[in-house]
């Protein structure tokens, strides 16, 4: 078998066999098939796409390309949960623990993030001491004693992906259907849980711009995990502004505290509710998810929730005293709000804009080596249909920078505000059950 024959064969519009597809892969991952062919073969696989049963088999084949965690020893079904990436994304620090405070077992394996999505690993690291990378065996200690346990990936799960990734990076080859799917698929597979629940994100601040290309990608997705004897669904959500009032790590672990205690953003506090209550019901707790939400709601009110995030905190070496006093997380040394020129209603805020703008303050990194300021970021204070007067303050930008004023006139531009009144957006746009 030959690379280039299997490159021609996709750039004409072709349908890969099993073995030109294991070829490929595992030629790539030990070292036999050169970056050129792969990245010329990953753009025929942008423009002609892949059938079903082709996506199906490279995700079979990458999850399998390294170690595949095993959770069977561990009571229980195991769910996972994982979002494509946006902005202010929080949503697994408050969800996990309050999915576990109702019974489910929640094996989160987590990203770092680049460019204008924070990464979960970023966010927890915000809490002095608190270790994300971990040994399988401690990795499932934590799951047995607390029922939830967030850690990052280790470098033996799935290498395919993480070569293919950072080529795909460098190629303009990252927004493809088939290749998001079998990358976040086979990440999500090796990391060993029963169910899975995607919160699949469309607009401008995320890969899928429109609502049409996020259900194709939920559906095959969930079509891989279903097909691979994983109960997976997925809700489909909007980035057509960031998730919640904060972007920044600290800001959003405190925001994450406050939604453990009732008292987050609503459209943040819904997610979790929403996909909460999925996910109890596809690990078999909660029989429906009317009865889920009820669990969820009493988890959260008598602090049970709360409970397992700090369980869970002590459990990964962090100082516990930061979730307990969240005053203590430092604040950084330039707060400056910024206000509305006009009155009328938010219609937009553009979710893309606002995370450049928060890692240009500091709070991301624009390559893997940048240091990230835990302190920095931007808290919103309107959200899409709020009503504002001249001069409310929009948000506040939090910097140890000296040099942002540019970045508050492009923050100040992010948001839309027009004369008519504007509706407030709904949480979960689709639910797509397998
Ligand atoms: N997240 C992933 O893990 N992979 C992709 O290709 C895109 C988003």
């Amino acid at each position: 078998m030959r690379m280039v024959d299997i490159i021609t064969k996709k750039r004409d519009g072709g349908v890969l066999t099993n073995e030109e597809i294991d070829f490929f892969i595992d030629g790539y991952v030990e070292g036999r098939i050169p970056d050129y062919q792969v990245s010329a073969l990953l753009m025929a696989i942008v423009f002609k796409g892949m059938t079903n049963k082709e996506i199906v088999h490279l995700t079979d084949r990458m999850e399998h390309s390294g170690d595949v965690m095993d959770l069977s020893d561990i009571p229980g079904k195991k769910v996972d949960k994982h979002s494509t990436g946006g902005v202010g994304d929080k949503t697994s620090l408050a969800l996990g623990p309050m999915v576990a405070a109702c019974g489910a077992v929640v094996a989160k394996m987590s990203g770092r993030g680049l460019g204008h999505t924070g990464g979960t690993l970023d966010k927890l690291e915000s809490i002095p001491g608190l270790n994300v990378f971990m040994e399988e065996k401690k990795f499932k200690e934590i799951l047995k004693s607390n029922g939830v346990a967030i850690a990052g990936q280790t470098g033996t799960l799935v290498p395919a992906d993480k070569k293919l990734y950072a080529l795909r990076d460098v190629t303009g080859t990252v927004e493809s259907i088939p290749l998001i799917a079998s990358s976040v698929m086979s990440k999500k597979l090796a990391s060993g849980s029963d169910c899975i629940l995607l919160d699949v994100k469309f607009g401008n601040g995320a890969f899928m711009k429109t609502r049409e290309d996020a259900k194709k990608l939920a559906k095959i997705m969930c079509a891989i995990g279903n097909s691979l004897n994983r109960d997976t669904r997925a809700v489909l959500t909007s980035m057509d502004q960031p998730l919640g009032f904060a972007v920044g790590n600290a800001l959003e672990v405190k925001e994450a505290i406050d939604t453990l205690h009732g008292h987050g953003p609503k459209d943040f506090q819904d997610l979790c509710y929403q996909s909460g209550a999925i996910m109890l019901e596809q690990a078999g707790i909660a029989k429906d998810e009317e009865e889920g939400l009820k669990m969820l709601h009493k988890v959260v009110e008598d602090g049970s929730a709360f409970e397992k995030f700090r369980q869970m905190v002590i459990a990964q070496g962090g100082d516990v005293s930061y979730i307990d006093h969240p005053e203590k997380f430092p604040l950084s040394k330039h707060i400056i709000e910024v206000k509305a020129s006009k009155p009328g209603y938010v219609k937009h805020i553009v979710a893309l804009e606002i995370g450049e703008s928060a890692m240009r303050l500091g709070a991301g990194r624009e390559t893997f080596d940048d240091v990230i300021d835990m302190s920095a970021g931007i808290v919103l204070r309107k959200k899409v249909g709020d009503k504002v007067a001249k001069g409310d303050v929009l948000c506040v930008v939090h910097t140890n920078k000296d040099d942002y004023e540019s970045i508050l006139k492009d923050i100040e531009n992010s948001f839309t505000i027009v004369d008519g009144f504007v509706d407030y957006p709904p949480t979960v746009h689709d639910y797509i059950k397998g």
